[in-house]
């Protein structure tokens, strides 16, 4: 898929309003993480695939003096970060691509995605582009909702009609080595208020039954880190 396909698909979820309906959805796991990304004052920080920003303005105000910058391919979603941006915040919007970063080498103590890494048109030039702007001991933390493990979203790609990396874990730890980094580890992040109430369960593509729905519920998110050497 180009880029120019994903900006124009990410341009009509932003013109939907699903911008900001991901902000709910995915920011239970970020909520429920955010103390252990271990975020320091002063950090200059990577939002990669910001949709609307809200990632980017919660990890600006993670500690004292941090500055985040979200870059996205969809200019929709930067207008609308920009919309929903507060001028007390340390942070910035950007149109890029993972694959292009516009940055020197080093400019970033970390990266961060939020279910953005999977949709990237060359991972190992992604890849690459992450470890090259980042310094060295820098830090790349990714959480994504679609993985092999969590065989329930399999067809999401289908659903949406967008060309998405269904990979392992294995395999995403083998893409970030590939690319030089090290101490790549992961963990399940799971809601702890549970799945909710069956009755007031709505079918979809993406949770066609209930049970569906449990089992994506009981695989959580997946949240992935990986070091550039020191
Ligand atoms: C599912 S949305 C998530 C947005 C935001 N992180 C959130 O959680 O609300 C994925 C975002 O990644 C962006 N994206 C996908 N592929 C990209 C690429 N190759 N380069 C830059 N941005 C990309 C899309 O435009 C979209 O806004």
């Amino acid at each position: 898929m180009s880029h120019e396909d994903l900006a124009s698909t990410f341009d009509d979820w932003a013109a939907q309003g699903r911008a900001d309906r991901m902000e709910k959805s995915h920011g239970i796991a970020i909520h429920a993480i955010l103390d252990d990304l271990g975020i320091r004052a002063g950090e200059t920080i990577l939002d990669m695939g910001c949709g609307n920003g809200w990632a980017t303005r919660l990890l600006a105000r993670a500690a004292p003096g941090v500055q985040a910058i979200g870059i996205d391919v969809a200019p929709a979603m930067v207008a609308r970060a920009e919309e929903l941006h507060s001028y007390t915040i340390r942070a910035r919007y950007e149109v890029m691509t993972f694959e292009s970063l516009e940055f020197e080498d080093g400019h970033f103590d970390r990266t961060f995605g939020m279910e953005s890494l999977y949709y990237a048109v060359d991972l190992p030039q992604a890849l690459s582009e992450i470890q090259r702007v980042l310094r060295p001991g820098g830090i790349a933390d990714f959480v994504i909702d679609f993985y092999a493990e969590r065989a329930a979203t399999r067809r999401w790609s289908e659903h949406m009609d967008v060309s998405m990396l269904f990979l392992s874990e294995a395999e995403w730890g083998g893409s970030f080595a590939g690319a030089g980094f090290e101490n790549f580890t992961t963990r399940r992040v799971v809601d702890p208020a549970g799945p909710g109430d069956e009755s007031n369960f709505e079918p979809s593509d993406w949770a066609p039954d209930w049970k569906t729905y449990v089992a994506m519920h009981e695989a959580g998110s997946l949240w992935m880190h990986a070091e550039k050497p020191g």
